[in-house]
């Protein structure tokens, strides 16, 4: 089992740089996400940010993906690709996104509600941003990897939610993935996952933790555009992610803070 590689000192330095703008893009990047703005709009407000700010888009050209972000949108998972649709009240839209700067990548993702939204939406949206707080939580020095995991699984299974599978958080540094992945659940015995070990998390060691957790079931397809990421059943999906380091004093959030969620979201119930 390979061990996990920690920055050096220097490194930390720009890791936390970098999460620090990737912070402030989202804030502004966020603050435009209302009804009637199309995806492309929140592309060009980040990426306009991102310029300004001196550093350059992690996710454009990467693979040959075409935009500075990903904006799914309800039933879309991961990796939507933003454009002219139009926000409406009622939908949640998950924004990934990723900048590199001096040499080293910030990778964060937050789902956004859209106007009022469902309470069962909304329960949803909480309880992933919580997932995601948790997994964070288990990643102090002297854990394993599979503590993450862990975490998330316990909290999403309680809800009775699906955990995507097919994607998973990863280290991160000079690039945007890096060993090990994070796979948000604890890998079944006999997985190549769970064979590949459990390496401990050390002081220095940077992760992109990234619970992506479905309304109904767990499996996901790939639309024709050979990108978008949507649930097998077509109910809605949340994403939060954060790029965290581990510290001799526990885990450092490196790209801010979560907006809060907030009751006034909440549809009255028939
Ligand atoms: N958002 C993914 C992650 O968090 C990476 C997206 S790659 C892109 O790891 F090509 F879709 F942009
Ligand atoms: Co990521």
């Amino acid at each position: 089992m390979a061990p996990i590689q920690p920055k050096t000192p220097a490194e930390i330095e720009c890791m936390r740089e970098a999460g620090e703008l990737l912070a402030r893009v989202f804030d502004e990047m966020g603050g435009e996400v209302c009804e009637g703005v199309t995806t492309d709009h929140l592309d060009r407000v980040a990426a306009g940010v991102i310029r300004r700010l001196g550093a350059k888009p992690s996710f454009l050209n990467y693979h040959k993906y075409p935009k500075t972000i990903c904006t799914s949108v309800n039933e879309e998972v991961v990796h939507g690709i933003p454009g002219s649709r139009v926000l409406e009240a009622g939908d949640i839209v998950s924004v990934d996104m990723g900048l590199i700067y001096r040499g080293f990548h910030a990778d964060r993702a937050t789902t956004f509600p859209v106007g009022r939204i469902s309470p069962e939406i909304m329960q949803l949206l909480q309880v992933t941003r919580e997932c995601l707080a948790r997994a964070i939580r288990a990643a102090q020095p002297g854990s394993r990897l599979f503590d993450i995991g862990a975490a998330v699984e316990e909290l999403a299974t309680a809800h009775g939610y699906g955990i995507v599978r097919d994607y998973s958080g990863h280290g991160i540094g000079r690039k945007l993935h890096e060993y090990p992945q994070v796979p948000n659940f604890v890998p079944p015995k006999g997985s190549k996952a769970r064979e590949e070990g459990n390496p401990r998390l050390i002081p220095g060691v940077t992760l992109a933790i990234e619970p992506m957790i479905n309304l109904g079931t767990h499996r996901t397809r790939t639309l024709s555009d050979k990108w978008t990421v949507v649930t097998a059943d077509g109910l809605p999906s949340a994403h939060f992610e954060h790029t965290v380091l581990i510290t001799e004093d526990g885990p450092e959030i490196l790209t801010g803070e979560q907006p809060a969620l907030k009751e006034l979201e909440l549809d009255t119930p028939a």
